[in-house]
């Protein structure tokens, strides 16, 4: 009989001590703080669900490949290893290396997109929807359906609604909209995967209207490997090939090596045109660097050389995709409401679920965020109308965003069962005291991306 428990795939060669906190030192941390998470200081959390981005941990290997890093300022060794790996993935004639996602984003807009277009997109990442909106251009979401509802179970939940797509470029044409976009797995919509046949549906309608489709491809291998798990013609392919069948589907990708590249920094910018890539390079060179580094050391491009071999085996992907849905299913077990099912890299809760006597204007997401690490020292990141909401411009009355979620990211390799059984147990006494929780308002906020500094007071009964 073939043993069940799904291990993590490594052991431990060094370890990086954390802190327990007592309850009266988190209040007087979380006040101080100003009720936002951001505002800790990092010492201060003893689980730190943030991001899963950069926060990973590298390998042996990884470590081990540091030392070849070749830090010629053009054409170093170390450049032609990371094209090479990322090409076994990545099958697009030209890559550019960033020092992260966000810059990829940016030197791809800039090239591609002028005021007044629209790039759609499953759902934009707050970086991609602002690198847009910096154009003068607008950032529009077209998710499927049946994401609408959190609690429903889909396979693919992240998908494009190829329908509504259509109607927009029947409607306005290449002219009025320059790319489209394909987030994977789609981050702001739950971390949920995109399937092949969206894939393949989205590629044919872009194609029929002469405009590129560009891969968000974060994670890329997370969503691979679902593909593999739900969709019946792909359980016999391994994930490198889902993956290269993936992006055969596109022109090109922009991608943060801090999630799927298992790096703590950097990213690319792949594409076929060869006369974008030369804009490309030209603005690459302009902030980010020469085109063989891309504002990375040649050290950061040997670790994500081999990251992006490690991230697509299958022992890999199975303990990572596990260790995600035992949380989910632990909490949603006792009644937490999720967002169903649990995707790749977090789980996201249904704040407005949790706190129903919470209005979303007294953010929700907030109040959880900062109970749980009240009640634990924990860390997760509110997904809702701080983030996501807006002011009216002519009134400055402010509007909610359409969720309020709290997510819980599992950074890569670097907490084990015990940590998630914690978490778990956390949740659960959160839950049970659900009802005392109160709602908070904003004390002071930026005039963009709010989340980030804002600060709050609780809300007076
Ligand atoms: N696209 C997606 C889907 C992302 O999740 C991120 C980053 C980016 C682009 C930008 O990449 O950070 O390397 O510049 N997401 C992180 C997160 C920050 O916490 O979800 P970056």
């Amino acid at each position: 009989m073939a043993i069940k428990t799904i291990i993590e795939p490594f052991r431990i060669k060094a370890v990086e001590p954390i802190r327990m906190t007592t309850r009266s030192e988190r209040e007087e941390k979380i006040r101080a703080a100003a009720y936002n998470v951001f505002l800790l200081q990092a010492e201060d959390v003893l689980i730190d669900l943030l991001t899963d981005s950069g926060t990973g941990a590298m390998s042996s290997h990884q470590w081990a490949a540091l030392m070849r890093g070749d830090e010629s300022y053009a054409g170093s060794p170390s450049y032609y290893r990371f094209e090479e790996s990322v090409k076994r993935c990545f099958p697009f004639e030209h890559i550019i290396p960033t020092h992260q996602g966000r810059a990829a984003e940016r030197i791809l807009f800039s090239v591609t997109c002028e005021p007044g277009q629209i790039v759609p997109n499953n759902t934009h990442f707050d970086t991609t929807r602002a690198n847009i909106e910096y154009r003068g251009a607008e950032a529009l979401d077209l998710p499927c359906p049946e994401s609408a509802d959190t609690s429903e179970r889909h396979p693919f939940k992240g998908n494009m609604d190829a329908g509504a797509l259509e109607a927009l470029l029947d409607r306005e044409g290449p002219d009025k909209v320059p790319l489209v976009m394909l987030t994977i797995t789609n981050n702001s919509g739950g971390g949920q995967p995109v399937s092949m046949e969206n894939v393949r549906a989205v590629s044919a309608i872009c194609r029929r209207h002469g405009v590129p489709l560009y891969i968000d491809a974060c994670r890329f291998a997370e969503n691979a490997y679902f593909i593999k798990l739900r969709e019946p013609e792909y359980g016999d392919r391994s994930v490198a090939e889902i993956a290269r069948e993936l992006m055969s589907h596109a022109d090109g990708c922009t991608m943060s090596a801090k999630k799927d590249g298992l790096g703590n920094i950097g990213g690319f910018l792949a594409t076929n045109d060869g006369d974008l890539a030369r804009q490309e390079k030209d603005l690459l060179i302009l902030t980010e660097g020469y085109p063989t580094y891309g504002g990375l050391a040649g050290r950061d491009l040997e670790a994500i050389a081999v990251g992006l071999e490690e991230v697509v085996q299958e022992d890999y992907l199975q303990y990572r995709i596990a260790s995600t849905d035992y949380l989910g299913r632990h909490i949603s077990a006792e009644g937490v409401p999720i967002v169903q099912p649990p995707g790749g890299h977090a789980i996201y809760i249904d704040a407005a679920a949790f706190l129903p006597h919470v209005e979303p204007l007294a953010y929700p997401g907030i109040a959880l965020a900062v109970e749980l690490y009240r009640e634990a020292g924990i860390r997760g990141v509110e997904i809702g109308s701080v983030m996501f909401g807006h002011r009216e411009a002519e009134s400055g009355e402010e509007r909610p965003a359409e969720k309020e979620l709290l997510r819980l990211a599992i950074p890569r390799r670097v907490y084990t069962q015990s940590h998630i059984d914690y978490v778990v147990e956390a949740f659960i006494e959160v839950w049970r005291r659900r009802e005392a929780i109160r709602g908070y308002r904003i004390a002071y906020e930026s005039p963009f991306l709010r989340h980030f500094t804002a600060r709050f007071e609780p809300v007076e009964e």
